[in-house]
């Protein structure tokens, strides 16, 4: 057998997800290098199919067993692939840690993803839902994804404009594995164009004592809100936000606004529609910081549920259902879940 691939069989995944909750795969396939796939694949756990592709578990609610094999891509390389004069396009393995590459790419002096320091998981994940913070979206930066489809036995390298990028959400999401991601490449630049318009970065700066900040300054203040305003997985186990902010019409959301008035209201992708905050929905049904054993909601978030140990996914997901029916019979407003549910239906 190849030793790039490895095969664990009846895998624990309690480490592999970051609410930290019990489950189990009959076979855990791992695949360090790409080329690799079409063996890995045709091995006899993956024979009958994949039941799940596995980044780092950030992203994801196991409420039960995958099912069947799960596959990781465990590549680590990252390469410059072009420079030419200003931009440079930096490639990823799907197995590289994001807030690394981050770091990484800042250090290379390119400049881009500094915003979006400090997200857990892979670079190969973080097309799936286009990962976004402090008023970047990834799908900025992508370049391109590379990509093997096990149905079909093909590659693809999907550009940009392919990729189908929206709030939360991409082809790669609205088709789960469908695509394994096996790189992405990212278009970057030599002179940083800072956003710095995100409520709290330009205090942060101020409070650090910088007035002429480099893309690394904006990287340690998005660092600092961060770690003040998200639980840190390691501790108290969660899958940051765990609902998306509901897109409504415009219209709805004017009426909303005429009986709540201190309700934040963002602008949508469109004149016609709103975007609201999921989070202050829930606080205002009285959700933050409430336990129920060990499911609960953060107390310095009501955006993020949390495991304070020993949480089932599926008792997760029986709180999360029960705050959208409150925020759905108050506001008259669907909210969403932002991860994956292994295991159930929402
Ligand atoms: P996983 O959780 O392992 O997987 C997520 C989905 O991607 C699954 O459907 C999985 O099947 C699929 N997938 C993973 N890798 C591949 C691959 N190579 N090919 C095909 N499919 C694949 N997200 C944001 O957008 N913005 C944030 O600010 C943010 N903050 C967070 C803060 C905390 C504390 C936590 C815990 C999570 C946060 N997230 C945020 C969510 C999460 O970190 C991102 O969605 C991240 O991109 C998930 O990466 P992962 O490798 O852990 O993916
Ligand atoms: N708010 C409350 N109560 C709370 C927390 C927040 O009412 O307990 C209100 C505040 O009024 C605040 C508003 O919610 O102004 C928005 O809060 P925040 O700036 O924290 O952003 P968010 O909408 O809750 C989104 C992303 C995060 C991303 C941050 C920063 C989604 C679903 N979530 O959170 O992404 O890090 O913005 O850009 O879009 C994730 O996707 O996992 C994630 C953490």
């Amino acid at each position: 057998m190849n030793p790039n691939i490895r095969i664990v069989r009846d895998a624990s995944l309690r480490e592999r997800n970051t609410f930290g909750v019990a489950a189990r795969a009959p076979w855990l396939v791992s695949v360090d290098n790409a080329a690799d796939l079409p063996e890995a694949l045709q091995a006899a756990p993956l024979r009958d199919g994949l039941a799940l592709a596995l980044g780092g578990g950030s992203n994801l609610l196991f409420a039960g067993d995958p099912g069947g094999a799960v596959l990781e891509l465990s590549g680590r390389d990252v390469r410059v692939l072009e420079q030419d004069g200003d931009r440079a396009i930096l490639r990823a393995d799907a197995g590289v840690q994001w807030h690394g590459l981050v770091m990484q790419s800042l250090a290379l002096g390119y400049a881009g993803l500094e915003n979006l320091a400090l997200i857990p998981g892979t670079a190969g994940a973080c097309p799936i839902q286009n990962i976004g913070a402090y008023g970047v979206e990834v799908r900025d930066f992508i370049h391109a994804v590379e990509a093997f489809e096990p149905a079909s036995g093909q590659w693809h390298r999907f550009d940009n404009a392919a990729c189908a990028f929206a709030y939360r959400d991409s082809r790669f999401k609205q088709a789960p594995d469908r695509y394994l991601i096996t790189a992405v490449e990212f278009a970057l630049s030599r002179t940083p164009s800072l956003k710095l318009d995100y409520a709290g970065i330009g205090e942060e700066l101020a409070a650090m004592g910088v007035d002429a900040p480099s893309a690394q300054n904006v990287a340690e203040a998005v660092i600092a809100i961060r770690s003040r305003k998200l639980p840190d997985p390691a501790v108290l186990g969660n899958a940051g936000s765990f609902f998306k902010n509901p897109i409504v019409p415009a219209t709805q959301a004017e009426a909303l606004l005429a009986d709540h008035p201190a309700m934040p209201v963002f602008r949508g992708a469109d004149a016609d529609t709103r975007k609201l905050s999921a989070a202050w929905l829930i606080d205002a049904c009285g959700w933050k910081g409430h336990r129920d054993g060990g499911a609960g909601v953060s107390a310095a978030h009501a955006l993020v549920l949390v495991n304070h140990g020993g949480a089932t996914g599926l008792q997760l997901l029986d709180l999360a259902r029960r705050i959208a029916d409150s925020v759905r019979a108050r506001f008259g407003v669907a909210i969403e879940p932002e991860p994956r549910i292994v295991g159930a239906r929402w």
